[in-house]
């Protein structure tokens, strides 16, 4: 199992943003976790294609935007010519899902599904084959550091099953630490979002190394 550990940088510190995304990719980072909230569709407000074409050239590794805007269409190319690699969005937040899967990937971007902890997996049914990830809310969004919400774990058992070899990346989002990221890797999920756990620490090789070391088993 290939594991990739994604920070999110909604618990950096936006006055050295720069820094702290290379930072964050000398510590080891597989992918740069991007929250783009609206204040309608969350509750909360943060940053948007601008702040994404910012991070771009000191971004060596892809960007995962995760889009929690309603609606969505209308920013997805404005992120994917911004730098994206991966975009994701919430299927409550747009009138065609399958519509808003293809434009994703005619922008040249992987395309991600996100359901939030009362989603049910229903929407998988008819778009899993053209998903290149599914991202399972361990929280409800709109904020850094809150608290795993365990019921995400049988989520992550059901959606593994359905994917069922394909190659689909199953990430989980919100409340991930050093000490819950084994158990999450053992119902399913392969890529880890973590804000708090990252940027709250004074050494983030020391945090994502110690996470490495629990998914290797190591510890
Ligand atoms: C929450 C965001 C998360 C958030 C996670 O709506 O989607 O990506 O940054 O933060 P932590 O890891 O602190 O729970
Ligand atoms: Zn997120």
């Amino acid at each position: 199992m290939t594991y990739r550990i994604a920070p999110s940088i909604l618990s950096a510190d936006f006055a050295r943003l720069g820094e702290e995304v290379q930072a964050v990719i000398r510590a080891g980072a597989d992918l740069v976790h991007f929250d783009v909230m609206d204040n309608h569709y969350v509750p909360n407000l943060t940053v948007g294609p601008l702040v994404c074409e910012a991070i771009r050239s000191v971004c060596s590794v892809p960007i995962d935007v995760h889009l929690m805007v309603k609606p969505v269409d209308a920013i997805v190319p404005a992120f994917a010519r911004a730098g994206a690699g991966i975009i994701s969005f919430h299927p409550e937040a747009t009138e065609h899902v399958d519509r808003t899967i293809g434009l994703i990937k005619d922008c040249g971007c992987k395309a991600g599904l996100v359901l939030n902890p009362a989603t049910p997996l229903v929407w998988l049914d008819h778009v899993l084959d053209k998903l290149d990830l599914i991202l399972i809310m361990s929280v409800n969004p709109g904020f850094g550091g809150q608290t795993f919400i365990p019921q995400a774990l049988k989520k992550l058992s059901a959606v593994r099953e359905r994917i069922a070899g394909r190659d689909i990346w199953l990430e989980v989002d919100g409340g991930v630490k050093v000490d819950n990221i084994r158990a999450i890797a053992d119902a399913g999920a392969d890529t880890f979002v973590a804000g708090s756990a990252i940027f709250r620490t004074a050494d983030y090789r020391a945090t994502i190394g110690a996470m490495r070391a629990q998914l290797a088993g190591r510890v």
